[in-house]
């Protein structure tokens, strides 16, 4: 933990034994925050991995290689079928509060981070009052829930090879959002009144399977680093360098197997994460010093959270930086409002904005709370 958040939140540090789950709640002036283990048990569809995992880094080039090449489409199929299966999983999830009592601080937003990153990118505590979304939503009256996906920071750790599959992120976002809208771990914040999806990347297209399949359960979406554009990603995947995480940084990830990857150097992060000169090298080694390893299932099964047209009626913002090079191929400009259009043909309201001069990692980049005071106006003025 950041030494800065040692010296911000003040204070006490309990073992609720009664529900025999550890819980902790950190307090000072503006936020109330209390971190909670929740177990939650899915039944999903999973795909059946027809690749051999990987035993060491030219595995994993090679099979990146395949991946990315030109007739992947046509040439490589990474599963042989599909299988029921169910599963427990401990997942570690925060709420923050307004300390002082806001008419927002009913309206929850449930934050799902990207591939590379765990909870605390909703919360980065290198100059966190330029940073932090958490902090910035909190200085707005509102609530927010972020929480570790499945693999990454200290929920449970699964396999790469066929564990953390987009379906099981998917149930995993669905049953917080129950969970949530029920009133149970929401800290001070008892029963919400609204609750919203803010995803950034992995997590958006997470969020935007949430709101096609259950539309019911989300009274807004403020999508961050998403585009649909799936030519950029070979190139970007390139560039990351990826290498098998346990071999980059000894003792470091413990417990992720050969199917976690990251990136070889930070240079690789530069590469798919930020832009030029959009960005502070200090966060770009801050951001690295909290980078979680990605899945190689995880990239595999993207796809299968984008289903077709939502239902959903809410309002929908997508946000994404304009020189985006994984998801836009380094522009954003024009490529967002059509598919758009055709996911959220029903939402109330739908903006698709170009984050000015940044590149995927809006909240890592200069002038992130520009971008938070777009999503959090554009919430307000439609009463979420
Ligand atoms: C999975 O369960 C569904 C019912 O929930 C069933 O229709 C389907 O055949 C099962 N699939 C497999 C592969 O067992
Ligand atoms: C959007 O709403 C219209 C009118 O209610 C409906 O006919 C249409 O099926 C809806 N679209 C989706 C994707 O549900
Ligand atoms: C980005 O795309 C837009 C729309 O196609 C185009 O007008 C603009 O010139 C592009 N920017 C760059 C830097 O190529
Ligand atoms: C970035 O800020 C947006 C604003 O909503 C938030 O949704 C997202 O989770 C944040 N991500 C990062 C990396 O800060
Ligand atoms: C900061 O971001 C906002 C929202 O995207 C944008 O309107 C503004 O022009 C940006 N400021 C700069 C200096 O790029």
């Amino acid at each position: 933990m950041p030494s800065s958040l040692l010296l911000k939140i003040s204070v006490l540090s309990l073992l609720n034994l009664a529900s025999s789950l550890p819980t902790t709640i950190f307090h000072d002036n503006t936020r109330t925050c209390q971190e909670y283990i929740i177990p939650i048990t899915t039944t999903t569809v999973e795909a059946i991995p027809a690749f051999q995992p990987f035993r060491d880094n030219f595995d994993v080039v090679d099979f990146v290689n395949q991946i990315a090449a030109r007739d992947a489409a046509k040439s490589f199929a990474p599963f042989s079928g599909t299988r029921n299966a169910t599963h427990s999983y401990d997942i570690s999830g925060t709420i923050c509060w307004p300390t002082v009592q806001t008419e927002q601080a009913k309206t929850i937003l449930l934050a799902t981070p990207g591939l590379g990153f765990d909870k605390r990118y909703w919360d980065i505590q290198m100059n966190a009052e330029e940073y932090s979304f958490v902090d910035y939503a909190i200085s707005r009256g509102y609530s927010v829930f972020f929480y570790d996906r499945l693999g990454t920071g200290l929920s449970s750790k699964v396999s790469g090879y066929d564990g953390a599959q987009a379906s099981t992120h998917l149930a995993i976002l669905k049953q917080l959002s129950v969970l949530l809208r029920s009133g149970q771990y929401t800290g001070g914040v008892g029963k919400p009144s609204k609750l919203a999806h803010v995803g950034h990347s992995f997590g958006s297209f997470l969020s935007q399977g949430l709101i096609t399949q259950n539309p019911e359960l989300s009274d807004g979406a403020l999508f961050t680093g998403l585009a649909w554009d799936s030519s950029s990603q070979p190139p970007a995947l390139e560039s990351m360098g990826l290498r098998i995480a346990n071999t980059q940084s000894e003792g470091r990830w413990v417990g992720l197997d050969n199917q976690y990857l990251t990136s070889g150097d930070i240079a690789g992060n530069a590469a798919f994460f930020f832009h030029g000169d959009s960005y502070d090298k200090q966060m770009l080694w801050y951001s690295d010093s909290v980078a979680q390893p990605l899945a190689i299932i995880e990239l595999l099964t993207l796809t299968t959270l984008i289903t077709g047209p939502s239902k959903f009626h809410g309002p929908v913002m997508v946000i994404s930086g304009e020189f985006d090079f994984p998801l836009c191929g380094g522009n954003c400009t024009d490529t967002l409002r059509g598919p758009a259009e055709l996911f959220f043909s029903n939402a109330t309201d739908l903006q698709t904005v170009v984050h000015p001069k940044t590149g995927h990692a809006i909240n890592y980049s200069f002038n992130a709370t520009g971008a938070y005071a777009v999503m959090l106006d554009y919430l307000h003025k439609h009463q979420v």
